[in-house]
């Protein structure tokens, strides 16, 4: 080992950095420091302050920081006093006890040049500060002394501190007087810029070290050719090479990647596939039809009603299927048709029915399907899913959202039963990776038997609603060929809920505002 080896080495051209900052002996900002040395910051932290910091001559600590600037017209009251200042010294030269504010006003624009707006600003501030009052008692408002001595006020405590300065950090003022900031900013006298600041300090080594005690390299070599190798050239050149340590983290990649929102939405997708279920896909813009008369829904329905639905105003209405499909949806609404049951007995209206809104649940988009293929009359059984998005009339919070996402499914088949539609949806949530799944008695215009659906979250300890299901009742399916002993199970399951179990949010809004942070780390 060549006795150099244990010297600093160091690029020649960093070497008055480290004799400036013996120099100065005393931590310095690094801006201040790349204009003393007319040197480009980037070019001096990347360079000389990174050189001497690896080997350790010198640290640098990192904060944030509040700078507040002067404004100048800011500038000009350091100089001379804020309005108010100048105004109470106006008052007190002239000797005045009391004067009428008109009158006042005029001689303050002819000896301070200050106009109309600008005094009452004064005016305002004096009385704030208690210097003087105003009274209407005499007839015209007139100003009185309050206190002959006018003492200092907060607003100028503050730009006190900025003595020559035209910057200073928000940390050289006091908690206090930090309270009173707003008004100067208001006042359009400063203003903030945040900032990190770096201050550059050397180490006790880096203070006492001496030019003749470094390693003084014209030229760091980064990298050892194999040209150099051959010619062995890279013997002499040991002191000249980067050094590397090998410890130190390399910085953070944040590659680009999914949303947890895209992942867990495929993450349906392959489950449904892998039960043998295809995707489907409808219409965002629906007819009232399709939402909700073809699905049993009776007219005078709570759920139609503007607060929950969304109806399009251009155009409100959209064309209706065949007047045959019509007609037959209309009799079961009103006397059950050949259903067998009695419908909900009230005249139907086409006009209703003919509303356009934003699909309130992707059941509209089963249901399409369904009223397709049943009158196809396809090979059974036939299993589809949905998976998207779906619009209702919500105040925005926590845990509500106005755009949502559901997952409806359904499966047409021969005598299948309610123990099928159970097993299909258990497996579903068994496979999405939650272990316990529970079916109650629910209730929906459009399905008899109908279930909720909760799964249990072990995290939280609890039930967790997930959405509804059941078998379609025969005044939905009937319509469109479908009978006994074909069945419809269905159900329709938010998106939403499942994903926050799933990553762990509290509030739903995360899911779509999401923290670039959070999706940074997020390990979906
Ligand atoms: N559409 C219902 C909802 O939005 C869920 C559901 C779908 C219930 C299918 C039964 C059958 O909550």
């Amino acid at each position: 080992m060549t006795p150099n080896s244990q010297k600093p080495t160091l690029k020649m051209e960093y070497l008055p950095v480290l004799q400036e900052l013996q120099k100065i002996k005393r931590p310095i900002e690094a801006r201040e420091l790349s204009r003393k040395l007319h040197l480009g910051y980037e070019k001096l932290m990347s360079g000389a302050i990174y050189s001497l910091q690896e080997q350790k001559l010198a640290k640098f600590t990192e904060r944030e920081e509040v700078l507040l600037h002067l404004t100048e017209e800011g500038k000009e009251y350091v100089k001379k006093g804020l309005p108010e200042r100048q105004i109470f010294a106006l008052f007190q030269e002239k000797g005045y006890k009391e004067i009428k504010v008109s009158e006042f006003a005029k001689s303050v624009e002819m000896e301070l040049g200050f106009n109309k707006k600008l005094f009452f600003i004064g005016l305002s501030h004096m009385k704030k500060n208690k210097w003087v009052v105003t009274s209407k008692a005499t007839g015209e408002e007139t100003i009185f002394v309050y206190n002959e001595d006018a003492p200092k006020s907060s607003l100028e405590e503050i730009l006190q501190i900025y003595g020559d300065n035209q910057v200073i950090p928000l940390s050289s003022i006091s908690k206090p007087l930090q309270e009173y900031l707003p008004q100067l900013l208001k006042r359009k006298l400063i203003t903030r810029e945040k900032v990190t600041i770096r201050m550059v300090e050397l180490t006790p080594e880096g203070y006492m070290i001496k030019p003749n005690e470094i390693n003084l390299i014209e030229e760091e070599i980064q990298m050892i050719s194999s040209d150099m190798i051959k010619s062995g050239e890279w013997k002499e050149s040991i002191n000249k090479l980067k050094k590397y340590d090998v410890e130190i983290e390399g910085p953070k990649i944040y590659a680009g990647k999914y949303h947890p929102m895209t992942i867990i939405k495929n993450q349906v997708r392959e489950v449904f596939h892998s039960m043998g279920f295809q995707e489907i896909q409808g219409p965002i813009i629906e007819l009232a039809f399709y939402n909700f008369d073809s699905l049993y829904q009776p007219q005078d329905h709570p759920a139609r009603e503007m607060h929950d639905t969304f109806y399009l105003k251009h155009p409100k209405t959209g064309k209706l299927p065949k007047k045959s499909y019509v007609e037959t949806i209309r009799s079961i609404h009103e006397n059950g048709g050949d259903t067998g049951s009695t419908g909900w007995r009230y005249k139907w209206s086409s006009e209703i029915a003919k509303k356009l809104l934003l699909r309130t649940h992707t059941t509209a988009t089963t249901l399409r399907y369904l009223a397709k293929v049943g009158l196809e009359k396809p090979q059974l059984p036939i299993k589809v899913f949905c998976i998207d998005r779906v619009f209702r009339n919500e105040k925005v919070d926590r845990t509500h959202l106005a755009e949502l996402q559901q997952i409806d499914g359904i499966i047409i088949g021969e005598n299948v039963t309610l123990s099928d539609l159970i097993g299909q949806i258990t497996e579903f949530y068994k496979r999405m990776g939650f272990k316990k799944v529970i079916t109650r008695p629910g209730f929906f215009p459009y399905t008899e038997p109908s279930m909720e659906v909760s799964v249990y979250s072990e995290e939280l300890g609890a039930w967790l609603e997930m959405g509804g299901s059941g078998i379609f009742r025969p005044e939905v399916t009937y319509a469109w060929g479908i009978k006994h002993p074909v069945r419809v199970l269905a159900w329709g399951l938010g998106l939403e809920r499942l994903a926050m179990l799933k990553l762990k949010r509290d509030d739903i809004r995360d899911l779509y505002q999401s923290k670039i942070s959070w999706l940074r780390e997020v390990s979906y």
